[in-house]
């Protein structure tokens, strides 16, 4: 077992800077982004990208997106194209993570990539994120700060409920606004979406001037992180409950009774933003069974399904 615990460092710039230097000695610090908390290191330095696998329990085949300051830092490490040109210039910074072509130059550790000829970039737009990567200086491998497979976290109590004592710190930003992880699309083909997330599939065809492709379930698994049981509280859950019952609790969506409400006035950004967080609330409360109301399959509904079915898959 772990021996030391976990920093929690102020969201200022004395604790930026310790953050940052923490990561150039190899350690592991988490940090909020715009969508959820990130386990950030170092993703030039193989023993701390280890580390990630390590402190997670992270099966290594499922490859880390990294965090880029720029996009200017982006190209030094993928093959950039027009598309991703035009892409990056609508939506980043934001909760969208770019598929690329690796570059031979990129220096990025082996174990990022798990064997893959692509790598997976993104630039956040939190403040917070966006000042760490400038004071760190260069890319930071960082999956979402949650135990493997467990809901991802949208605090920095999130983060410590599942890797104190596993990470040197978390940087505390408070919760993340987005609340569900970057869409993820990738530029490596043709452009497929491979997770729906806050920027929606109908924004990414309009940008790039014809329908984005949906990833087939059936199809060789292209996000690797991406199977059916994932995003898992220690609850049962059932979803498309229409009427609740007896011993459940209840998480409601709209004008309906409830133990908690994802969005009352019925927000479907509201909704996002709330879910990991009232799903970590009810499981902590020792729920056996949680019952979520139906969500409505449109905007950000779709994203906020996706992670349910997940979380409702047979494990
Ligand atoms: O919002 C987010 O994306 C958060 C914040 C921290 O940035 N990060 C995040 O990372 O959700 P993670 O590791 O929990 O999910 C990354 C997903 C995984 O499903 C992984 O398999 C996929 O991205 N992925 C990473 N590299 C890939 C690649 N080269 N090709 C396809 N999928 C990739
Ligand atoms: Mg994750």
């Amino acid at each position: 077992m772990p021996d030391t615990s976990t920093l929690r460092l102020p969201a200022d710039a004395a604790g930026i800077a310790r953050a940052a230097d923490l990561l150039r000695d190899g350690k592991l610090v988490a940090f909020p982004t715009e969508t959820v908390y990130g386990l950030g290191a170092d993703a030039r330095d193989d023993a701390a990208v280890a580390a990630i696998y390590e402190a997670k329990g992270r099966p290594s085949f499922n490859p880390l997106i990294v965090h880029v300051p720029s996009i200017e830092h982006a190209k030094e490490l993928v093959h950039w194209s027009g598309t991703a040109e035009n892409i990056a210039q609508a939506f980043w910074p934001g909760p969208l993570t770019l598929v690329l072509p690796i570059r031979e130059d990129a220096g990025i550790s082996d174990r990022v990539t798990a064997g893959l000829s692509t790598l997976a970039v993104r630039l956040p737009a939190a403040p917070l994120a966006r000042d760490l990567l400038t004071a760190f200086g260069g890319p930071l491998a960082g999956p979402s700060a949650n135990r493997s497979g467990r809901i991802s976290p949208t605090t920095a109590d999130h983060v410590l409920s599942s890797l104190d004592g596993r990470i040197a710190a978390v940087l505390d930003g408070g919760p993340c606004p987005v609340g569900l992880e970057s869409t993820i699309l990738g530029l490596a083909g043709r452009p497929t979406l491979l997770r729906p997330g806050g920027i929606s599939a109908e924004q990414l065809s309009e940008a790039l001037g014809h329908p984005v492709m949906r990833r087939q379930e059936r199809e060789a698994i292209s996000a690797p992180g991406q199977t059916a049981s994932h995003y898992a509280p220690r609850a049962r859950m059932r979803l498309n409950a229409a009427e609740w019952r007896e011993g459940e609790a209840r998480l409601g969506f709209g004008d309906v009774d409830c133990d908690l409400n994802l969005s009352p006035a019925g927000d479907l950004d509201e909704a996002a933003s709330n879910l990991f967080a009232h799903l970590h609330q009810l499981d902590a409360a020792g729920a056996e069974v949680i019952a979520v109301a139906p969500i409505p399959h449109v905007g950000a509904g779709i994203a906020i399904n996706d992670r349910l079915s997940r979380a409702a898959a047979p494990r």
